[in-house]
């Protein structure tokens, strides 16, 4: 039986010493440094760089090598969530369990932190693209760059904040949720199989679990707004509501969002029967992102 707890446990404590290798020679010293570092640290939970390692090692590819590239999107998450959290968005004051960026240091330090990370993992990725020419790294950094900007998490994001106040559609929120946090998950899992050099056939396979995975994804975060515990998830709850935001419990309701999101999870999993066991892990994680605490 595959233990996902001890998976999760050892790649996390390799992609923590990446982190902090990278910081530690790509920042100088002071305020900015320390604030990149008080959010990278603060105990997120690693599932888009887990998802870029096991796509990679559902494929067949060397995975103690895409770390670098594994690290640059927990970056990209992390700078999202640093200016998701501030007041002109979701003004949130908990996050990972800390106080947010904006609070432990001020909103210039957090806008400045997040957008240092991001260029941040471009720089990783390029670097490592430079290193290795066995994949095609312009290929990587065109889709990573899409998902993460207008086409994908920032667009995402606008149509979050655009729709405050009014009830969207479940097809505008399926696309805004595609977009605002599916994106990054598509292509974290995309960016793995890549560097793996995966054949069509995987790669048709992946994309499939990994739009449903995200959107799944981002479906159980609404959820938990709604019935987490604040003290597991490391940040606060009942905001959505607060906020009138458009989730999928605000327009379907608990259980029929709590049936859609078991019901994508298992489309994700019918398409991966095309891989034999090094895809346990990917499969392990999908099941893990809808059971999930926090
Ligand atoms: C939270 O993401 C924001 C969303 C995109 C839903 P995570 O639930 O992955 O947050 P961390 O990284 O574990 O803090
Ligand atoms: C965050 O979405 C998505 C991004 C930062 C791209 P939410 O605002 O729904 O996530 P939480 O609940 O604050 O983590
Ligand atoms: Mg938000
Ligand atoms: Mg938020």
């Amino acid at each position: 039986m595959f233990d996902l707890k001890n998976y999760i446990q050892t790649n996390n404590k390799l992609i923590d010493k990446t982190l902090d290798e990278i910081l530690q020679l790509k920042t100088n010293p002071g305020q900015l440094a320390k604030a990149m570092r008080y959010s990278l640290t603060a105990g997120g939970k690693r599932i888009r760089p887990v998802l870029c390692i096991a796509a990679n090692e559902a494929v067949g590819g060397d995975s103690a090598a895409v770390f670098p590239v594994a690290c640059a999107l927990e970056m990209i998450h992390t700078y999202s969530l640093i200016h998701d959290d501030l007041p002109a968005m979701d003004d949130d004051k908990l996050r990972r369990g800390k106080a947010t960026c904006h609070i432990r240091f001020d909103e210039a330090t957090a806008i400045l932190a997040g957008d240092a990370l991001l260029t941040l993992a471009f720089e990783i990725i390029a670097a490592y693209g430079l290193k290795n020419t066995n994949f095609n790294s312009l290929e990587l950094i065109r889709l990573i760059s899409r998902a993460a900007g207008a086409r994908g998490m920032i667009e995402g994001q606008m149509q979050d904040i655009a729709g405050e106040g009014t009830l969207l559609s479940q097809a505008q929120l399926e696309q805004m949720h595609s977009l605002k946090t599916g994106a990054l998950i598509e292509v974290a899992v995309y960016s793995g199989a890549l560097i793996g050099n995966a054949g069509k056939a995987q790669i048709d396979a992946l994309k499939i679990y990994s739009r449903k995975t995200g959107l799944a994804f981002q479906i159980t975060d609404d959820i938990l707004n709604v019935k987490g515990d604040p003290l597991i998830m490391g940040k606060a709850v009942g905001t959505d509501l607060k906020q009138n935001k458009s989730t999928y419990p605000a327009i379907l309701g608990l259980k029929k969002s709590v049936e859609m999101s078991k019901n994508l999870i298992k489309d994700a999993l019918d398409a991966l029967t095309i891989f034999d066991e090094r895809c346990d892990p990917l499969r392990s994680v999908a099941d893990y992102i809808i059971k999930r605490q926090r």
